[in-house]
C-alpha cells in the first residue's frame, strides 16, 4: 500500500465514484433540517433520507459525498485508536439504482485496484439473518466477496452489528462491511468458528454497503420500502491510519499538528488527555462552524461539554484556559480547505470559544465547592443520575471530572441513572419543527397523498392574483376528495401567487372562487415545495380538477413585505453597530410588526438601539433600489450575502440586495425600493434565552400609529400633571417621593402593611417554600422573610419586587441550606430573567432585568425554584 495523504484519498475516493458515473454532491451541515429524529448528521445518508423513502427523486441514482458526521454516543470512546466525536465519512449511494453484487465490486475495486490494499489484509463480515424480519441470510453479498477475491475463511457472517439504522426510525437494511487486519500486536488472528474481533485488531474500514430495504416505523414495526437502496460509509480518519500504516487516528496527516499543538501548549497530561483534546477542539469547531452556539441543552449542550472536558485538562496542567482558542488556527489549518465554513464562520467559533472559557474558569472552582457538599449529604456511595446530571447540566462539571473527582473519594455514578436523565432532557430539548400543524399522523397522511404532486409553481412575487388547477383537495386530517361548505381542509394546485410560510414570513391569506363556490384561504404552508393552501369554504363545493381564482389578501402582504425588508436591514444594522458576532438565530414577518432572534452576548444598550434604529431609517429614507438576482451559491457567498447556515439553499439561491447596505440569501418578499418601508420603529429589546436577544420592531402606518399614540398619551400626561410636556418627568419623580414618604409614615404608624402582594406556598421534597411579591424596601422585605421563616415556619423563602429595582431574595434556613443553598436557587431563577446575583449558602441577592407581570414572574420563579429544589433531593 502506497502512503497517501488524507487530502489524496478524500479526492481519489470522490474521483473513484465520478468515474463511475456517480454524482457528487456537497456535503450538508452538521445540524439536521426537519429530521428530529437526530440530534446531529451521523452519517451521510441521513441528510438524503427522502430519497430512499421516496418522498423525493435524486437528480441522479448513483451518488457519492463527503460528509461531516458527529457521533456522540462515540464521545466516551475517543481517546481510543480510532473513536473520533465528529469524522468525515466518504459516502456513495445507489438510490434504486445497482444493488449487492455490484456494490461489492465497487468497493473491492476502490480498496485493491485504487487504492492498492493488500487483499490478504482485508475481511468482510456479511449479514447472517433475521427470521422475525423475514431476512435471510445474505447468499449474495457473500457470493460477491467470494468473486471479486475474498477468500472463504476472511468472509464473516455476522448477526446484529450487521444490520444498520440511522436512528430510531427511518430507513434501514443488513450490511456488508470491510475490515482491515491491524496485525498480530493488536490481538489473536481470527479463526472461521472463532470470535470476530472487531474493536482492536481488526478494524472496519468501509461499511460497503447498508442494503436499504425496510423503514422502521416509530411503533417499532418494519414496512417494506418502494425500492432497494445501497448506502456505503467509510470514515476517512481510519481510512488514512490503515493506509499509513500508522497505529492510532491521532498519527495521521489529519490529527498530527493538533496532537504536536497540544503536547506542546500543556504540559503534565496523558497522552489519552491529548487525544481528547484535539478531538474535542475539532469537533467543537465544526459545530459551532454550523451555527450552534453553546448552551445547556440539546445540539448546544454538546460543545459546551467537549468543550469543558477540555478545560478541565487544561486546568490540570496549570496553563491559562484562554489559550484553548489557538487550537482554531491549527484546525482551519488542516480542514478550512474542504469546509469553507469554518473560515467564514471564524467570529462565531471564536466569540463562543472565547464566552465558554471565560464562564467556565469560575464555575470549575465552584462546580467543585458543589460537588463536595453534595456528596455530603448522601447516605450511600453512589452519586444518583439526577445528582450526577446536575452537576453537569447546572454547574457545568463534565460527567468525566465527576467520575474521576469521585472515584477519588471512594463514590461511584450511576452512568445508567445519569444517561436516562440526559436523554430525557435531550429528547424534551429537541426543536420538533413541522411546516404543517396537526398530529403527526395527519403530517403523515398529507405528505403521503401528496407524494407524487408536481413543485408547486410560484408567481406571486410579482402578481397578487391568478389562475389555477385543483390537484388534490383533503381534509385537515389529509382523508377525503373534496370539501363542501362550513368545512375547512387542504387544497393543492398546480400554480399559486400564495406565499407560503418560509424564512421567517408568514403564509398568505386570501380568497378564492370557482364555478358556483368561493373559499376563504386562511393560511399557506408547504412541504418540499408542494403549497398547502389552508381553507375554509365558504360557498359551494371544492374537488380536485377545479379551475380556481386565488388573489391573496393585498394589504395584509404589502404590509409583510415592508416588515419583511426592514428585517434585513435590521440584521445588517445590527452587525454594523453591534460587530459581527451577531448571527441571526430566528426570525417572525407577518403583517403587523418583525421580531428578530440573534445571538449577542449582552442586552443592547438604549443607545446602540438608537443606533441601530437611525441606521436603518436611513437606509429606508434614501430609497434603496432592490437588486435580487438568482445565482449559484459560490457567487453569492462571494457578494458577501448573509446566509443561515443551518438552511438547505438548493444549487440557485436567490440573493436580495439593497444596495450597500444589505446582501441576503432569501427567498421571501421584498419591497423594490427601501423607501416603502416608510419609518422603521424599535418597540423593544429582550432576551430569550442566554445569549439570545429578541428585537420587535414596527414600519409604516403601524409605526406611525404608534407615534401618535404616544403622542397623545404625552399630551394627555402633561394636562393631567399641569406642566409642559418637558416637565412631566420632573412631575412624576416629584409625585412618587411623596408617596413614598406617606407609605413610610403609613407603615410606621399602623404597624407593618401586608409585605408580601403575593404569596405561593408549597412542599417540595419535603421542605417548605414560599415565593412571595412584594412592594416594599429592602429593609421591610427582610423583616417579612425573617419573620415567615420563624413563624411560617419555612426552609425556604424566595421574594421578588418590582417596585424600583426589580430585585431577588433567596432565604435558606441554615440546616437545610447544607443541601440547598441559597445562591444555588437564586441561580436558577435569574437565568429565564435575565438576572446576576450572588451571597451565602443561606441568603442570596440578586438583580434582574426581566419586566414581567405579577403573573408571570410568580409561575417563574415557582417553576425555577421548585426544579432546583427537586433536583436537590429537598
Ligand atoms: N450509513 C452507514 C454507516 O454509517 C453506511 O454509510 O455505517
Amino acid at each position: 500500500m502506497t502512503p497517501k495523504s488524507s487530502r489524496e484519498i478524500r479526492q481519489g475516493f470522490l474521483d473513484y465514484f465520478k468515474k463511475h458515473d456517480h454524482l457528487i454532491i456537497e456535503g450538508s451541515s452538521v445540524v439536521p433540517k426537519d429530521d428530529p429524529s437526530l440530534l446531529f448528521i451521523n452519517a451521510g445518508m441521513a441528510p438524503l433520507k427522502p430519497y430512499f423513502l421516496g418522498h423525493k427523486t435524486p437528480k441522479n441514482k448513483k451518488m457519492a459525498n463527503v460528509q461531516p458526521c458527529i457521533r456522540t454516543n462515540d464521545i466516551a470512546d475517543v481517546g481510543d485508536r480510532h473513536h473520533l466525536t465528529m469524522f468525515e465519512m466518504l459516502g456513495s449511494w445507489s438510490i434504486g439504482d445497482y444493488y449487492k453484487t455490484k456494490a461489492v465490486e465497487l468497493a473491492y475495486g476502490l480498496l485493491v485496484d485504487v487504492l492498492g490494499f493488500d487483499v490478504n489484509r482485508l475481511y468482510a463480515s456479511v449479514y447472517a439473518g433475521n427470521k422475525d424480519l423475514g431476512l435471510a441470510p445474505d447468499e449474495e453479498s457473500y457470493a460477491a466477496w467470494e468473486k471479486v477475491g475474498i477468500k472463504r475463511d476472511r468472509i464473516v457472517m455476522l448477526g446484529e452489528d450487521n444490520f444498520w439504522s440511522a436512528g430510531d426510525t427511518g430507513p434501514c437494511g443488513p450490511c456488508t462491511e470491510v475490515f482491515y487486519d491491524t496485525g498480530d500486536a493488536f490481538g489473536e488472528a481470527y479463526k472461521p468458528g472463532s470470535e470476530f474481533d472487531t474493536s482492536k485488531r481488526y478494524i472496519e474500514i468501509w461499511n460497503a454497503g447498508v442494503f436499504m430495504e425496510l423503514n422502521r416505523k416509530k411503533d417499532g414495526s418494519y414496512e417494506k420500502l418502494p425500492f432497494k437502496s445501497v448506502d456505503t460509509g467509510s470514515g476517512l480518519e481510519r481510512m488514512s491510519m490503515v493506509m499509513n500504516g500508522v497505529d492510532t487516528v491521532y498519527e495521521t496527516d489529519l490529527f498530527a499538528p493538533l496532537m504536536a499543538h497540544a503536547k506542546a501548549a500543556y504540559k503534565n497530561l496523558s497522552e489519552t488527555d491529548y487525544r481528547i483534546m484535539a478531538d474535542h477542539m475539532r469537533a467543537s469547531c465544526f459545530i459551532l462552524s454550523s451555527g450552534v452556539i453553546c448552551s445547556n441543552e440539546g445540539q448546544g449542550y454538546i460543545p459546551r461539554r467537549l468543550l469543558r472536558k477540555c478545560m478541565a485538562s487544561v486546568y490540570r496542567s496549570g496553563e491559562s484556559l484562554t489559550r484553548l482558542t489557538e487550537f482554531y488556527d491549527e484546525v482551519v489549518a488542516l480542514l478550512g480547505e474542504a469546509y469553507p465554513e469554518l473560515v467564514r464562520q471564524k467570529d462565531q467559533i471564536l466569540f463562543n470559544l472565547k464566552q465558554e472559557v471565560s464562564e467556565f474558569e469560575p464555575v470549575i472552582k465552584a462546580g467543585i465547592k458543589i460537588f463536595n457538599e453534595r456528596l455530603e449529604g448522601l447516605d450511600s456511595k453512589e452519586i444518583k443520575g439526577h445528582l450526577a446530571f446536575d452537576l453537569v447540566s447546572t454547574h457545568g462539571l463534565p460527567l468525566e471530572v465527576i467520575s474521576s473527582l469521585a472515584a477519588a473519594r471512594g463514590y461511584k455514578v450511576d452512568q445508567a441513572g445519569y444517561e436516562r436523565a440526559f436523554k430525557q432532557h435531550q429528547d424534551t430539548s429537541r426543536v420538533l419543527s413541522g411546516a404543517m400543524k396537526g398530529s403527526s399522523e395527519d403530517r403523515d397522511r398529507i405528505r403521503e397523498r401528496i407524494k407524487g404532486a408536481p413543485k408547486t409553481a410560484f408567481s406571486g412575487f410579482d402578481a397578487i392574483s391568478s389562475k389555477a388547477k385543483v390537484l388534490y383537495v383533503m381534509d385537515e386530517k389529509g382523508q377525503g376528495d373534496s370539501l363542501s361548505k362550513g368545512e375547512t381542509g387542504y387544497l393543492v394546485t398546480d400554480s399559486t401567487v400564495f406565499y407560503a410560510e418560509s424564512g421567517g414570513q408568514v403564509g398568505d391569506k386570501g380568497e378564492g372562487s370557482l364555478e358556483g363556490g368561493r373559499f376563504t384561504i386562511l393560511d399557506t404552508q408547504k412541504h418540499d415545495e408542494v403549497f398547502l393552501h389552508k381553507i375554509l369554504v365558504q360557498e359551494g363545493q371544492v374537488a380536485a380538477g377545479a379551475a380556481v381564482s386565488l388573489s391573496v389578501a393585498e394589504k395584509d402582504r404589502q404590509r409583510t413585505t415592508k416588515n419583511h425588508s426592514a428585517t434585513h436591514l435590521l440584521h445588517a444594522a445590527l452587525r454594523l453597530h453591534l460587530g459581527k458576532n451577531v448571527t441571526q438565530k430566528g426570525s417572525y414577518v407577518d403583517a403587523g410588526k418583525l421580531r428578530f432572534d440573534f445571538q449577542h452576548p449582552k442586552a443592547v444598550t438604549p443607545s446602540e438601539l438608537l443606533a441601530v434604529e437611525n441606521t436603518v431609517n436611513e437606509w429606508i429614507f434614501r430609497g434603496i433600489k432592490n437588486d435580487t438576482q438568482e445565482m449559484s451559491m459560490e457567487q453569492a457567498i462571494e457578494k458577501g450575502a448573509m446566509a443561515l447556515f443551518n438552511e438547505n439553499y438548493g444549487d440557485t439561491v436567490r440573493v436580495v440586495q439593497f444596495g450597500d447596505a444589505s446582501t441576503e440569501l432569501c427567498g421571501g418578499c421584498h419591497v423594490a425600493d427601501t423607501s416603502q418601508i416608510g419609518v422603521f420603529s424599535i418597540q423593544s429589546e429582550s432576551s430569550v434565552a442566554k445569549g439570545i436577544r429578541r428585537i420587535e420592531a414596527i414600519t409604516e402606518k403601524t409605526a406611525l400609529h404608534e407615534m401618535q399614540k404616544a403622542r397623545s398619551v404625552l399630551k394627555e400626561a402633561s394636562e393631567l400633571l399641569g406642566v409642559k410636556q418637558d416637565g412631566i418627568k420632573e412631575a412624576i419623580a416629584k409625585l412618587k417621593k411623596q408617596l413614598k414618604e406617606k407609605q413610610k409614615k403609613a407603615s410606621k404608624g399602623a404597624g407593618a402593611g401586608p409585605a408580601f402582594t403575593r404569596e405561593n406556598s408549597s412542599d417540595i421534597s419535603g421542605r417548605r417554600l414560599l415565593v412571595a411579591l412584594s412592594d416594599q424596601d429592602k429593609t421591610q422585605i427582610f423583616e417579612a422573610a425573617k419573620k415567615a421563616m420563624s413563624e411560617g415556619p419555612y426552609d425556604v423563602v424566595v421574594v421578588a419586587t418590582q417596585a424600583e429595582k426589580n430585585s431577588l431574595f433567596v432565604f435558606v434556613e441554615k440546616k437545610a441550606a447544607k443541601k440547598m443553598t441559597a445562591n444555588d436557587i437564586l441561580k436558577s431563577t435569574l437565568g429565564p430573567l435575565d438576572g446576576r446575583g450572588g451571597g451565602k449558602p443561606h441568603f442570596a441577592q440578586g438583580g434582574f432585568n426581566q419586566s414581567l407581570s405579577a403573573e408571570a414572574l410568580m409561575a417563574s420563579l415557582v417553576t425555577s425554584v421548585t426544579e432546583s429544589m427537586e433536583a436537590c433531593g429537598g
